[in-house]
């Protein structure tokens, strides 16, 4: 008998009157029950949240950094289990599992780092003109409001984190809300941070397994002016549609490409980038919005860097996500694995070539890529969160950026490319929220601003820059002083 996973209500410890089971991927198991919030209780987290705005943005930062490095410290000190649980309930292979907790430590450090120097105003002399002659203004940031924070399955405990740590070391009450498929990993912050968190105002963070279509009742309430959601285009536009007067930070899908220009032409330079596209077209099943689903390369290395990435693929070990030698697991559903089948298909028959893979064994999908695939084929233009990598040869640099930029999307670029003028034209002409030189487009520091341009969302996240998403500029001008 499976124990109940109760959820965190205004930082308390609470069950609902239902369950949900969350099953494993892979061999369909049951991980755990997990208690869902009754509409009462969703109402009492929302009041708490609401009821503490004042008083969390008053609480001191050397407060609420410590809560943050207590969860960073047991993050460290319970990496094995978390990573399991990861595992299990996601289907990510266990290495991968426990690099995502290695960097929920990270997360939760930054924004302790962060809480203690955040906010400390920025004087501005005023006396530039006649009309400010003795006056000085001061900057600081205030809250938004309660965020409602909606994180997605891929990776269920850092985009979590990447959601509640930033609205603590800011002062922001938070309702968060984990995915569905993978609520397991989220709860447990909750566990990690109620050891630490009763110096919070206990309203100041809720996280509530509430189904998909309870949402939009949050999504509509006035007490809760922020929405940052990381998930699918279709679920976040439509969100943002609804509420047109929120506001809201959308990290949605995206088409990765790597480009491999002319002057990465040596043996080593083609087996990195060989070897990096291969295991990052295929992490977590592919599962990233970040993953590479393009390559994109110069006509005069395509021919000695494709047999080396159809190789790379094809040593990438599948199976068993908790076998700490497996690099690519399940999908997150049988659904999800059926859906990549049918894109692959539908590629192959509107002529691509498939070169390795293309086989569906229940929720698991084969490493697979694809060449001569026509532009206006669903693995091509969508995104397609599975193992499946496009590779395409283009005549030069400039061919090779419009390529990049001939998506709807623009989440990461990579650039395999030694040429530091290269590196700043790429900067400047791609359109993406970031450009990787010489790796992949699924390099991430969690520090770093991340988020897209067009169809891939907006705003940004990344501690600091999720600090900043959810507070506003505050002026106070100063009158009458000696400069
Ligand atoms: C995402 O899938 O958007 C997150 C990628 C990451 O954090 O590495």
């Amino acid at each position: 008998m499976t124990a109940t996973t109760a959820f965190w209500l205004a930082g308390r410890r609470a069950t609902g009157e239902t369950t949900f089971d969350v099953t494993s991927p892979w061999d369909g198991r049951l991980v755990a029950a997990v208690s869902v919030p009754t509409d009462e209780q969703v109402e009492e987290a929302v009041a708490a949240a609401y009821a503490v705005r004042d008083e969390f943005a008053a609480t001191p930062a050397h407060v609420r950094a410590s809560v943050l490095d207590h969860v960073s410290r047991s993050l460290v000190e319970r990496t094995e289990e978390i990573a399991q649980l990861i595992s299990a309930e996601n289907g990510k292979p266990i290495k991968w599992a426990r690099g995502e907790v290695g960097r929920a430590v990270s997360v939760f450090r930054f924004a302790a780092e962060e809480a203690r120097r955040f906010n400390g105003g920025e004087a501005q002399r005023l006396d530039t003109d006649l009309g400010g002659q003795g006056r000085l203004a001061l900057t600081r940031r205030f809250p938004k409001g309660v965020v409602l924070g909606i994180a997605p399955f891929n990776f269920p405990l850092n985009l979590c984190a990447h959601k509640i740590a930033p609205a603590i070391a800011a002062g922001v009450p938070i309702i968060l809300k984990p995915a569905p498929a993978t609520p397991l990993s989220g709860l447990i912050i909750g566990e990690l941070l109620a050891d630490a968190a009763t110096a919070l105002p206990a309203g100041s963070w809720s996280i509530l397994p509430v189904a998909n279509d309870r949402m939009p009742a949050l999504v509509q309430d006035e007490r809760l002016p922020v929405i940052s959601f990381t998930g699918s285009e279709k679920v976040g536009y439509a969100i943002m549609d609804s509420a047109p007067r929120k506001h809201c930070t959308l990290e949605l899908g995206g088409n990765g490409a790597a480009v491999v220009l002319a002057d990465y032409a040596s043996d080593e330079d083609l087996d990195w980038a060989a070897g990096r596209i291969a295991t990052f077209s295929n992490y977590q099943g592919g599962q990233s919005c970040i993953s590479v689903q393009r390559v994109i390369a110069d006509a005069s290395v395509y021919d000695r860097l494709l047999p080396r990435i159809v190789a790379a693929v094809e040593a990438q070990v599948t199976g068993d996500p908790s076998d700490g030698a497996t690099d690519v697991g399940p999908l997150v559903s049988e659904d999800a694995a059926k859906r990549v089948e049918a894109w692959v298909r539908e590629a192959v028959d509107a002529g691509a070539t498939l070169l390795t893979g293309g086989k569906r064994d229940g929720a698991s999908y084969a490493p697979t890529v694809l060449t001569d695939v026509p532009a206006d084929v669903s693995v091509s233009c969508e995104e397609i969160f599975g193992p499946v990598l496009t590779v395409r040869k283009v005549e030069g640099e400039a061919a090779a950026f419009a390529a990049v930029n001939d998506s709807k999307y623009g989440l990461q670029a990579g650039v395999f490319t030694h040429d530091l003028q290269t590196a700043f034209r790429a900067h400047r002409t791609l359109e993406v929220g970031g450009v990787v030189i010489g790796d992949v487009p699924s390099y991430r520091a969690d520090q770093m601003p991340y988020g897209g341009v067009k169809q891939s969302g907006v705003g940004r996240e990344g501690v600091r820059f999720a600090m900043d998403d959810y507070t506003y500029e505050r002026v106070m001008v100063l009158t009458g002083l000696q400069l």
